[in-house]
């Protein structure tokens, strides 16, 4: 097999070190010539990946990233519009590989997720497509979960209410979450170490905690430790937050019918959770389906996928970001009609932002790629 020569641009970031990290983990390095690249670092030494790697290069040399067949960029968006439209006109037709929003919706650009669209990357591969785009972390999860619904063509339309971790924000927002949550702890340490104080007392502490001008804030904007934010990302200025247009938009076109689209639709919500993006959907089936059938349809989608049985027990130990968190696994529970009818159904799912939401599609186009 030859080796391609794979730069990674922005490997010192979360996405980037976790990215790194599954590639370590699944012996990817060992199948690529991997080339490391940093806008700031040029000339050091590399992560530990296991094997001996060439200096780091300058991650804005042009010729030096041209080298490489396959770039992969955890870089973020700026970097993405700085550097990819030089690199292309500068006749380079290698494989980008993307975990930025910057090309996402564009119509040379592949949304990769290829356990739900393997056949829209294979139709793409073989149309000559060379631009493919992590999509972002809830719709990705999203459909990570719902997926097999939709190949069914069960889904009339949906609704999904997220409840998105703190690392959908960035890693300054999770340092900062914590630091919230210990000063409102802090704030009622010594009540709360009296078992005989009075519950009032603690939460009138604690509301003053998070009130007060010393909570910090500096990154996340607000207190989110002992609350949440109903707002994720810019305001659109027509009732949406950015988040919330990517349901429908980035959903459609992962699943290559941006044509005929389905109606997904929702609220995104900020939780105090580190890592793991939750989501409550709503679906209109377009027949009514027993649950036993939609459960057999969601597990097979993929193999990542854990059905939670609709008990309590079950619910609370395994459908939680505290269970998922660091696993590759989907979990999806809370799975029963509404009371509107045997076509509306509810469900409730969680996944690892940083994973299925982010790196793990990006290496699993790198091993598609070097695998053809
Ligand atoms: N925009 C997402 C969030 C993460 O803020 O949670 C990246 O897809």
């Amino acid at each position: 097999m030859t080796m391609h020569r794979v730069g990674l641009i922005g490997w010192r970031g979360m996405v980037g070190s976790v990215l790194v990290e599954r590639m370590h983990a699944e012996g990817d390095f060992a199948l690529i010539e991997p080339r490391l690249f940093s806008t700031t670092q040029a000339g050091a030494k590399g992560p530990d990946i296991g094997l001996a790697t060439a200096p780091v290069g300058n991650a804005n040399d042009l010729a030096a990233l041209a080298a490489c067949e396959i770039l992969i960029s955890c870089q973020g968006g700026d970097y993405t519009e700085a550097i990819h439209p030089k690199l292309r006109a500068s006749g380079w037709n290698g494989h980008w590989i993307d975990a930025a929003s910057a090309l996402r919706m564009k119509d040379s650009a592949v949304i990769i997720l290829d356990p739900v669209n393997q056949p829209v990357i294979e139709a793409a591969l073989a149309a000559g497509r060379r631009d493919w785009i992590g999509g972002n972390c809830t719709v990705s999860l999203m459909l990570m979960a719902f997926g097999g619904l939709f190949r069914a063509n069960l889904v009339e339309w949906m609704t999904t209410m997220t409840y998105q971790a703190a690392s959908g924000a960035g890693a300054k927002q999770m340092r900062e979450l914590l630091q919230q949550m210990g000063r409102v702890s802090g704030a009622a340490a010594e009540l709360l170490a009296d078992p005989a104080s009075a519950i009032l007392d603690i939460d009138r502490r604690a509301a003053a905690a998070l009130r007060d001008r010393e909570m910090p804030i500096e990154h996340i904007g607000q207190p989110l430790a002992g609350s949440l934010l109903p707002w994720v990302d810019r305001d659109l200025g027509n009732g949406y937050s950015r988040e919330e247009i990517k349901a429908g938009a980035e959903g459609n076109k992962i699943l290559g019918r941006s044509g005929t689209p389905v109606p997904i639709d929702g609220l995104c919500v900020r939780i105090g959770a580190m890592r793991c993006h939750s989501q409550a959907v709503t679906i209109k089936l377009t027949k009514a389906t027993p649950l036993g059938e939609v459960e057999r349809i969601l597990a097979a989608a993929h193999p990542w996928i854990r059905i939670v049985p609709n008990k309590r027990e079950a619910t609370l130990a395994c459908l939680t970001p505290a269970a998922v968190t660091g696993k590759l696994e989907i979990a999806v529970g809370r799975i029963r009609h509404l009371a509107m009818g045997k076509d509306y159904l509810t469900a409730f799912t969680v996944g690892d932002q940083l994973l299925w939401g982010a790196a793990e599609p990006l290496r699993r186009m790198l091993r598609l790629l070097i695998g053809r």
